[in-house]
C-alpha cells in the first residue's frame, strides 16, 4: 500500500470545491481591483531561490539534480519567478504591472498545525510604483480578498511593520549597514525564542563588530513594542544625526499617508500598527504586513510587504514592487473552525432519466444530451438500463435540480417530460424548447 507523503495533501472531489470556491473569491477580488493572472514554472533554476529568498526557505528546499545535471528546485514562492518575468520585459510592459498568480508551492518544513510541505498560495504584486498608493492598494486587495470568504474584523487583522523605519533604528544604534539583514532576521525570530537565544542570534548576526549586546537587544525589545505612529519617533530616544533625524520625519510622514488611505478604504478595523512585523524573507525593503486570525490558532493566513530590489538584483533594471502571498492552508483551517467553509457547486442542472428496455430511446436521449452539453448545461445520465426509481435516486444522490423524462410516448411524440426535483413539478415539452425552457427554469431557481 502507498501513501501520500508527509505534508502533501490529496483532494477528493468534496475537497477541490471546498478549495475551488476559495480560488474563485480570490480571482474575482483580484479581478475587481484590475490584477491580471500569470503562471509562472513550477520548476526553477535552484540559484533563483538560494540567492534571493533567504535563509529559512534555503533550508526547506526541494532541491535535486534533473537528468540534464541542472541543480533545480521547486518553488517555495512565487516572488522571484515573477521578479523575473517582469524584469525580462520590463522595457515593453505597461505600468504599473498589477499581477497575481494562484498556484501550489513546496516546502521542506517541519509538518504541523497549518503547515505542510505543500500549499496553494494566492500572490498578488504591483511591480512599477513606488508611492504608497500601491502600498495601500495591496493592503487593500489582502483585506477584501478575506472579507470576500466572509471573514471580518473580529476574525482577522493585517500588522503593519516597516523594515524602513527598522534600517533606520539599527543605524541609530550604530549598526553597520551589512549587518542590518542579518539582524532583521534575528529580529523575524523573535517571538519564537528565548531571551537568551535571541541575544546569540544577535551575537551571530553583528559578527565582530557585536558591542554592547544587552544593550542593543533591550532597544530592539523595546521598538518591537510600538503599535502607533506617534511612539515611532519617540522611541529613537536620541538622533544620532540629522540626516536620520530627517528619514525618521520622512518616514513618518509616508505612514501618516498610508494610514489615511487605508481608512478611506474603509478597512481601518483590519490594520494594526506593529513594528513586531518584520517578515523572514531577505528581500523585504519597506512597508510589511502579515494578517492573522484573531480567533482559534492564531496563524498567519497571508504575508507580504515591498522589496524595491529584487528586479535589480536579479540583474534587470531597478524595479519597485509591493505583494503579498495568502496561504489555502490556514484560511481553509479558519473557514472551517468558523463554519464558514462554502464549496463550488458542481451538482448536474439535469438528470436524463431514460426509460429501461430501449437502445432506441437512449440513442435519441444521447442525441439531445450532447446538445445540451455543448450548450452549456451541466447534464448526466445513467450508463445502466435500470428502473426509473433507480434513475431518479441517483439524480437526487447527484443533487440534480431536474429531471429530463425520456419515455416512450414522450418521444414517439418528439416531446420530453422535465420534472424540477426540488418541487415536484412536471411539465410536458418539445425535444426542440428543452434548451430555452430549461433556461429560463434554472435561471428562476437561482
Ligand atoms: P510567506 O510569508 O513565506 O511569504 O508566505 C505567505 C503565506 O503563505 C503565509 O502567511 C502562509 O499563509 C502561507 N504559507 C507559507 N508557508 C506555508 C506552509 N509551509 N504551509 C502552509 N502555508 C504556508 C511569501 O511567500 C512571499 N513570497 C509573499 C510575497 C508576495 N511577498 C511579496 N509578494
Amino acid at each position: 500500500m502507498f501513501k501520500t507523503l508527509p505534508g502533501f495533501r490529496e483532494f477528493y472531489p468534496e475537497d477541490c470545491a471546498k478549495k475551488n470556491y476559495i480560488f474563485k473569491k480570490w480571482r474575482a477580488a483580484a479581478r475587481s481591483f484590475g490584477f491580471a493572472e500569470f503562471e509562472p514554472p513550477v520548476l526553477e533554476q535552484l540559484e533563483l531561490f538560494t540567492e534571493k529568498s533567504g535563509e529559512e526557505i534555503k533550508l526547506q528546499l526541494f532541491e535535486f539534480v534533473d537528468k540534464g545535471g541542472r541543480a533545480v528546485a521547486l518553488r517555495p514562492e512565487m516572488t522571484p519567478s515573477l521578479a523575473r518575468m517582469v524584469g525580462a520585459k520590463a522595457a515593453g510592459i505597461r505600468r504599473p504591472v498589477k499581477w497575481f498568480a494562484i498556484g501550489e508551492n513546496y516546502r521542506y518544513e517541519r509538518q504541523q498545525k497549518g503547515r505542510l510541505r505543500a500549499f496553494y498560495q494566492f500572490n498578488a504584486d504591483i511591480l512599477g510604483e513606488d508611492s504608497v498608493n500601491a502600498d495601500a492598494e495591496i493592503i487593500a486587495l489582502l483585506v477584501e480578498s478575506l472579507r470576500a470568504l466572509g471573514l471580518g474584523s473580529g476574525e482577522f487583522k493585517l500588522r503593519l511593520g516597516d523594515r524602513t523605519m527598522w534600517v533606520l533604528f539599527l543605524k541609530n544604534l550604530g549598526i553597520a549597514d551589512d549587518r542590518l539583514i542579518p539582524v532583521l532576521s534575528a529580529i523575524d525570530k523573535i517571538a519564537k525564542v528565548s531571551a537568551d537565544t535571541f541575544k546569540d542570534l544577535l551575537k551571530e548576526a553583528l559578527g565582530a563588530a557585536s558591542g554592547n549586546i544587552e544593550d542593543i537587544s533591550v532597544k530592539i525589545g523595546e521598538f518591537i513594542k510600538v503599535s502607533s505612529i506617534e511612539q515611532m519617533a519617540a522611541a529613537f530616544g536620541e538622533f544620532q544625526s540629522a540626516e536620520i533625524a530627517d528619514s525618521v520625519e520622512n518616514r513618518i510622514a509616508d505612514w501618516r499617508c498610508l494610514m489615511g488611505l487605508l481608512k478611506s478604504m474603509g478597512i481601518s478595523d483590519f490594520i494594526s500598527v506593529d513594528m513586531g512585523i518584520v517578515r523572514g524573507l531577505a528581500y523585504y525593503t519597506g512597508f510589511v504586513f502579515e494578517a492573522f486570525q484573531i480567533v482559534g490558532t492564531g496563524r498567519a493566513l497571508a504575508g507580504g510587504g515591498r522589496y524595491d530590489a529584487l528586479v535589480k538584483k536579479l540583474g534587470y533594471q531597478d524595479m519597485p514592487a509591493v505583494g503579498f502571498g495568502m496561504g489555502d492552508v490556514t484560511v481553509s483551517d479558519l473557514l472551517d473552525a468558523l463554519n464558514k467553509g462554502s464549496s463550488e457547486d458542481y451538482s448536474p442542472d439535469v438528470y436524463v432519466v431514460i426509460a429501461p428496455g430501449n437502445q432506441g430511446l437512449r440513442e435519441r436521449a444521447l442525441a439531445f444530451i450532447s446538445e445540451l452539453r455543448r450548450m452549456g448545461f451541466r447534464c448526466d445520465y445513467s450508463f445502466r438500463d435500470s428502473s426509473f426509481g433507480k434513475q431518479f435516486k441517483q439524480a437526487d444522490a447527484l443533487g440534480a435540480k431536474f429531471a429530463v423524462i425520456a419515455g416512450v410516448d414522450e418521444l414517439a411524440a418528439d416531446s420530453v417530460k422535465i420534472k424540477n426535483l426540488k418541487t415536484g413539478d412536471e411539465l410536458l415539452c418539445a425535444v426542440c424548447d428543452l434548451a430555452s425552457k430549461l433556461s429560463l427554469m434554472l435561471s428562476a431557481q437561482e
